[in-house]
């Protein structure tokens, strides 16, 4: 019997060939590319192919791949409706999740989702579904960003790239290009990431053959949490209670005498800085140049950053993707209440790359536990029970 590993650490839970990290090097890779090349050179809308796909594709697989994202980017107005009903004061990833698992409700289908052979029904199937989710991730946050706001949601615009047009119908403006640059190479730093708890709750779900909402549901719900998706949110709540550079110091020294998290640091595979964080760390860079000027929650997370090195860096513990993506969206306007579904938005093709590599070669998960109660014992009736 293999022992026991809280939190299933180390523990090997599927073959898979869509991503691979070096969390001692500090290295990510999509399908083989380095993280680093197609934050450079490639698009959200390319690295999502290449993730549901397995290959880069050729301009004309791209251009393709483009029209149909651009073309399902629109939801039923039932599902606007849907939306009207929710409370304003409801978090929006609580709104995504209800909203997603409605899709399948107005778009229901009887194609079973096990993929025997290569190109089979199931298969188009898969590929089709794939591609209506991914369209309609980044138009439900935008819908509900606008209704919560007491608007009309912005229709979407199939002129513009996949980030400018979420920018667009979120803000209801088209977004600056550079912004709309450092957002698309968010999305990719974002879309993947190996087995983690979201990732596996999508596998988990796939594996009893559910459909796709469900699917993508069930990942929505388990990133939500505070120590996955929901860190970036908590990395502004910490910045602003610190308040500025000068006070890092003792700030930290009393958190971490008390034993808490310092958000947005730690990371269970990462025993080095997250190749993810050095690259939002840059744009982030980037963005101040053009403006001209740092931020000061900026400037306080750099001497966090600086000062955790001291503290927890022979733990192995370095910032993490989350350090220096909500500052980045809080820069670019983005409410910090919308941060982790700027997390689940592109992620959903890493999900959707997962959920058909399972399908491909499913067995059911239903892993083993360690008993620890009773041997069977009688039932007493309530009247006997001392
Ligand atoms: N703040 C303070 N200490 C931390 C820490 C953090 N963010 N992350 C890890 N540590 C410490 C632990 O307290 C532990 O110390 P100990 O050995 O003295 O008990 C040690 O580092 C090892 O951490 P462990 O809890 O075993 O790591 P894990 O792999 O179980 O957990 C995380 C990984 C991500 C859940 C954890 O690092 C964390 O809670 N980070 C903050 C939340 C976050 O940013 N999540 C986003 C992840 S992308």
């Amino acid at each position: 019997m293999i022992d026991y590993q809280p939190g299933l650490e180390g523990v090997p839970a599927t073959r898979s060939s869509i991503s691979y990290l070096d969390g001692k090097q500090g290295i990510l890779t999509y399908r083989g590319y380095r993280i680093v090349d197609l934050a450079r050179h490639s698009t959200y809308e390319e690295t999502a192919y290449l993730l549901i796909d397995g290959e880069l594709p050729t301009a004309e697989q791209l251009e393709r791949f483009d029209t149909q994202l651009r073309e399902h980017r629109r939801v039923k107005y039932n599902i606007h409706d849907i939306m009207k009903s929710l409370p304003v004061t409801g978090h929006p990833m609580e709104m995504l999740q209800t909203a997603v698992a409605s899709l399948g409700m107005f778009y229901p289908n009887d194609v079973p989702v096990q993929i025997r052979s290569p190109g089979d029904e199931s298969e188009q199937y898969v590929h089709g579904q794939s591609i209506r989710i991914l369209a309609r991730m980044a138009t439900l946050v935008a819908m509900w960003q606008q209704l919560r706001l007491g608007n009309y949601p912005v229709r979407p615009s199939s002129d513009l790239s996949y980030a400018a047009n979420f920018l667009y119908m979120f803000n209801g403006v088209e977004p600056d290009p550079l912004v709309a640059r450092i957002m698309d190479v968010c999305f990719i730093l974002h879309a993947e990431h190996t087995i983690n708890a979201s990732t596996f709750a999508a596998m988990v779900t796939g594996s009893t053959l559910a459909m796709p909402s469900y699917v993508i549901a069930a990942a929505i719900g388990t990133l939500a949490g505070p120590l996955h998706g929901g860190a970036n949110e908590k990395v502004i709540q910490m910045l602003r209670e610190i308040g500025s550079p000068e006070k890092v110091h003792s700030w930290l020294d009393k958190k971490l005498a008390s034993k808490e998290t310092i958000w947005g640091m730690g990371h269970r595979e990462y025993k080095v800085k997250d190749p993810r964080a050095t690259l939002l760390q840059e744009l982030m860079k980037e963005l101040a140049a053009s403006r001209g000027e740092i931020s000061p929650m900026f400037e306080t997370a750099l001497a966090l950053e600086e000062a955790c090195e001291e503290a927890l860096a022979p733990k192995g513990v370095y910032p993490n993707v989350d350090f220096y993506s909500g500052i980045l969206y809080q820069e670019m306007g983005i409410p910090p209440d919308q941060f982790t579904s700027m997390f689940a938005i592109p992620r959903t093709a890493g999900w959707l790359a997962h959920w058909r590599e399972q399908v491909k070669a499913n067995r059911i998960f239903r892993p083993t536990q360690i008993y620890e109660g009773y041997e069977p014992r009688d039932y007493k009736p309530v009247a006997e029970r001392g």
